[in-house]
């Protein structure tokens, strides 16, 4: 190798030379070119390999040896509280099952009475120990909400907030068929829950030097997806708020993570049959949370499931094709990405 490098730069300083005498012979040129060509070839090829390696490495970190570790919650971020936002379904209600099960007290927020009390009910008969606190707003009101949210949240150590509540259009369908209150549901479901509890919670958490934040996002958010346009572009919002609030907080004992998941079987991937039955890239709510929050404090910004690594893309890409089909309720749900 060390022979090749010096080879090839004698060659280039040569070539000038001959070059500028115009005495350059061609076969000779020939083989010391595929010389040059070997050499940048074996240079690209390591710079591969080691990509890979230390991509394997991340991983395994991420999620085999945090798996291994399961820090003390309560003690770890300084808060015997965990406040969960859209907690009665999907992913927000394992979150608070599997939180709940690690020692932290609940604030349960989501807008369906019956179901908030089902969720408090089942958290305290599988950890008899921990509190629960219930709160029914609807994210969808806007400002409004957060004084009655404020009035819960005040006197409690928060430890973790997970900004975790969401909507999409399920069926996917055009922007032009949206009603005017699904675009501002988008909006403020999406987009302004995430900074307004973290407004609200933040300050405790830099006053005690402790806490975490986890902003699901999606995988999606690096990805234009017509039919879920504004989805796509709320999920942004929230992957780029995210990565620069910890930026922000870095030294501060905050720690914020974004989580991009793949697909999971909630009520909101519901319309596809792909999405419905759990396979490698489908995962139940149970997998997808016991992987993701053991990557907490592990991984700033993570898919949370290692399989879901496959489908990410660097760089931000949009979609060429999407296919529905209408015969079979919308069921075909194709998106074909292209950087
Ligand atoms: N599932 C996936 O494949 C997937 C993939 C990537 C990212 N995500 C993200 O993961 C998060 C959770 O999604 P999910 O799939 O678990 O969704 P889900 O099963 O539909 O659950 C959403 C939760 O949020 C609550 N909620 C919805 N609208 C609300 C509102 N206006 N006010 C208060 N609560 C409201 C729901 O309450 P109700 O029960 O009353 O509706 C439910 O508890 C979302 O941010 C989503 O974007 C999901």
């Amino acid at each position: 190798m060390r022979f090749c490098v010096t080879h090839c730069i004698s060659y280039l300083a040569r070539i000038q030379v001959d070059f500028m005498c115009g005495a350059a012979s061609m076969s000779s040129a020939g083989m010391e070119l595929q010389c040059v060509l070997t050499f940048l070839g074996l240079v690209w090829v390591a710079r591969w390999v080691l990509h890979i390696v230390l991509d394997v490495v991340a991983a395994l970190r991420k999620f085999v040896w945090a798996r291994l570790s399961k820090d003390n919650l309560p003690i770890k971020y300084g808060g015997k509280w965990a406040v969960v936002t859209g907690c009665t379904d999907g992913i927000g209600k394992e979150c608070a099952r599997q939180l709940a099960q690690r020692g932290m007290n609940i604030l349960l927020i989501a807008r369906n009475k019956d179901k908030l009390n089902n969720v408090k009910q089942l958290i305290r008969e599988e950890s008899p120990g921990v509190e629960t606190e219930i709160v029914q707003v609807d994210f969808s009101h806007g400002r409004v909400i957060y004084q009655e949210i404020a009035r819960h949240v005040e006197g409690k150590n928060i430890g973790i907030l997970v900004n975790n509540v969401g909507v999409a259009f399920s069926p996917p369908k055009k922007f032009m068929e949206a009603s005017e209150d699904e675009v501002w549901g988008h909006v403020n479901v999406n987009v302004a829950s995430v900074v307004a509890m973290t407004q609200l919670v933040l300050p405790g958490m830099l006053a005690r030097g402790r806490g975490a934040i986890i902003n699901v996002a999606s995988i999606f958010s690096s990805c234009t997806i017509p039919y879920l346009g504004i989805y796509s572009a709320t999920k942004a919002f929230v992957d780029f708020f995210s990565e620069s609030l910890s930026w922000e907080l870095r030294g501060s004992g905050i720690t914020v993570q974004t989580l991009r998941p793949g697909y999971v079987i909630t009520h909101m991937s519901n319309f596809a049959e792909f999405y419905r039955k759990p396979s490698f890239l489908v995962a139940t709510t149970k997998t997808y949370v016991t992987s993701a929050l053991a990557t907490l404090g592990h991984s700033g910004r993570t898919t949370g499931y290692w399989p879901h690594g496959f489908q990410v893309r660097p760089h931000t890409s949009h979609c060429r094709e999407v296919q529905m089909s209408s015969s079979n309720d919308r069921d075909v749900f194709a998106c074909n990405k292209v950087n």
